[in-house]
């Protein structure tokens, strides 16, 4: 089945807003509201300060003409009526009035650099959390959803779409609030003063508004694009440095440049789109700001010029006096100058919601992906045996076990650990449609080692995915111990598997914390132990560091074979019940798979092993032979009994023919 992208990187599902600020006012209510209120703050701040600039203009306009008894007023000092553009009076002085405007720069000051610094914790804190949720489900994902999409795309969420919505709940989100309080305010404050300027900015607005729709949608359509472009470049980045050796070997050095610059000219052709739309978007914007102040001015003028009436929503009131006037004007210049920066502001973020909405719409698909259902009761637990047989539960790791039925009415019974495993006709299908696995028994008594042999795709490992359940049957049985393995745990049934993967991976570490991944509180002693039954010890022992040797980039300081030990020491520290080893010996030597034989046969004496090999002499000594083709057991026996039968195995022991 080819991979399949996530989520085509176009607009956001429905309701994703909704989900995501759901989710972070459950997380920070009260961070969030001291954000809103210093956001009100800020805002009033921002509008109280311009009503004071206009009062002390209508106090400076009309201290010019103030005498006291014939000596004129100081309007610093003495305090006089000062009317306001609202109609209201306040007897105060220039210098009190200044103050106050001190005063509230300093609240607006004060209120943005605490919204700023609250906005930062949060947006970093629900960052960290969603990644950490994001990550947590994905484990709990079964392998099916990795089978089909592509991995570069699963890890551009973690990269490139987390940063969108970062980059929404930083900016855009405190951006759209206060273009909303903003607007709101000044219309009220606007719509107080004077009806038909009023009108003048409300029709800017929706200029603007129009402006922001069409080439803030066409940028935002760019941008969306640039992201698809990038995640491409990323991947194609990805799969060359994975793909390095083959592209040297084949020499298509000079292809995949030309595949990257295709990519890559995409990635340049969307980008600039989406910054020219976008850089267009701050002058226009600008402009139709300044024009509205332009056309505030000439109206202010007109009323002025021709004795027109101010008209508010109290009714026609004539213009008296040239100090209201003039504080008018300046009110509105100014509010008309932070409308229009406001508007501005948001048109830069817009282009941010859309691409934080589609980046979280992605990531919460990851989120919707229904987890592997694990309704196990049965868990697997060490026991400790008592002298007369009997024996109980116990903390230790002793190489003793036993499953732990959890019972409803709370009732314990354990029931020891054998190995005794039954595939009983088992059919299984990856995809839903073409059948993999047909009509397949097995049956793996306590101790015995069973081989499974075939042509590469006949379905080895598929049966060993199924034991280990990383996929469910769809007809038959398998019962581990007489129990059905879809009543036990997933991880305890894991757990009592030793597993040698047929794909080898290590991880960033030393080479100790690389078999010590087997069973995590195993010591020094028992790592190097299973390092020298998996024959490892040798060739560690000669590398720079021994031990302590660092790992990186999957174990590419080591060669083929040296992994495969390693991992086979993994497994080996895990000392589990039952073994799987997958083509575990398939890069070594047949001198060391020999040694590494004896380790294992000697490790899990009276345990039961499962082998797959492509060597027929790997699995000579095995209790039963499985010779699988096409997903059926076509032959079953000793080596002895398939060699007697003369058929497929015979012939492929004696090189007659090869299993196609
Ligand atoms: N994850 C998967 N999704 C879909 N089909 C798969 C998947 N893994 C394997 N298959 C298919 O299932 C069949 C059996 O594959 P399997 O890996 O079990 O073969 P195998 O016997 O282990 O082969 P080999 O010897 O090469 O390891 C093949 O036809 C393969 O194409
Ligand atoms: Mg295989």
């Amino acid at each position: 089945m080819p991979p399949v992208r996530i989520r085509e990187r176009g607009r956001a599902k429905k309701g994703t807003m909704k989900r995501l600020l759901k989710q972070l006012f459950k997380l920070y209510p009260w961070h969030l509201v001291l954000v809103l209120v210093c956001l009100v703050f800020n805002v009033f701040g921002n509008i109280s300060s311009s009503i004071f600039v206009s009062l002390t203009t209508n106090a400076l306009v009309a201290s010019g003409e103030m005498t006291y008894a014939g000596t004129p007023v100081n309007p610093f000092v003495d305090t006089y009526d000062v009317v306001s553009t609202f109609g209201f009076t306040m007897h105060t002085n220039i210098t009190s009035l200044l103050i106050i405007l001190g005063c509230i720069y300093f609240v607006g000051i004060f209120a943005s650099w605490g919204w700023n610094r609250t906005m930062a914790i949060v947006t970093q804190s629900f960052m960290n959390d969603f990644r950490k949720r994001m990550f947590d489900h994905m484990q709990d994902l079964p392998i099916k959803y990795f089978d089909t999409h592509a991995h570069g795309s699963i890890m551009s969420l973690y990269t490139n779409d987390i940063d969108t919505i970062r980059q929404f709940i930083s900016q855009a989100l405190p951006s759209l609030i206060q273009t909303g309080l903003v607007s709101i305010f000044v219309f009220f404050i606007m719509l107080s003063t004077s009806v038909w300027m009023t009108l003048v900015i409300v029709v800017g607005f929706f200029i603007m508004m129009g402006v922001v729709k069409g080439v803030g949608g066409k940028s935002s359509k760019y941008f969306i694009k640039q992201q698809a472009a990038l995640g491409k470049v990323e991947g194609d980045i990805e799969e060359s440095i994975q793909g390095l050796k083959v592209i040297k070997v084949f020499t298509h050095e000079e292809k995949s440049c030309e595949e990257f610059d295709k990519l890559n000219d995409e990635l340049r052709h969307y980008a600039t789109n989406a910054n020219i739309h976008g850089n267009i978007m701050m002058p226009v914007m600008g402009n139709i700001g300044n024009f509205l102040y332009i056309l505030c001015g000439i109206m202010g003028a007109l009323i002025f010029a021709f004795g027109w009436k101010n008209l508010s929503l109290s009714g026609y009131a004539p213009i008296t006096n040239l100090d209201q006037f003039a504080g008018m004007i300046a009110l509105f210049l100014m509010m008309s100058r932070m409308f229009a920066n406001n508007v501005n502001q948001f048109s830069q973020q817009l282009i941010f919601i859309v691409m934080g909405m589609a980046g979280a719409s992605r990531c919460l698909d990851l989120m919707d992906e229904k987890p592997e259902t694990d309704d196990g009761y049965v868990y697997l637990c060490n026991v400790k045996y008592n002298e007369d047989g009997t024996f109980e539960e116990t903390e230790e790791h002793t190489r003793d076990y036993a499953w732990k039925h959890q019972h409803k009415n709370g009732e314990l019974e354990y029931k020891p650990l054998k190995g005794d495993i039954v595939l009983d006709q088992v059919d299984f299908s990856y995809d839903g449609n073409r059948l993999v696995l047909e009509d397949v028994s097995i049956y793996a008594h306590p101790g015995q080692k069973i081989a499974f042999v075939g042509a590469t795709g006949a379905g080895k490992t598929t049966i060993t995915n199924l034991i280990n359940r990383f996929y469910d049957i769809a007809d038959g049985k398998i019962r581990y111990d007489g129990i059905n393995i879809n009543k036990i745990k997933k991880a305890d049934l894991r757990k009592s598997l030793g597993i040698v993967l047929q794909d080898v991976n290590l991880f960033t570490g030393t080479v100790m914390d690389n078999i010590r991944y087997g069973r995590l509180d195993a010591t020094d002693e028992e790592c190097i132990k299973a390092a020298k039954i998996a024959n490892a010890h040798d060739f560690i022992t000669r590398l720079p560091e021994g031990y302590n040797t660092m790992l990186s980039g999957d174990g590419a300081n080591l060669s083929q074979g040296q992994r495969q030990l390693l991992s086979i020491a993994r497994a080996a520290v895990a000392d589990a019940p039952v073994m799987i080893l997958d083509e575990a010996t398939s890069s070594i030597d047949t001198r060391t798979e020999k040694l590494v034989q004896q380790g294992t046969d000697q490790l899990m004496e009276g345990r039961t092993v499962f082998v797959i090999a492509h060597r027929l002499s790997t699995v000579q000594n095995s209790n039963a032979i499985m010779v699988l083709d096409h997903g059926h057991i076509i032959e079953r026996g000793t080596h002895d009994d398939l060699i007697a039968q003369k058929g497929v195995y015979y012939n492929l022991y004696t090189g007659a023919f090869e299993l196609e």
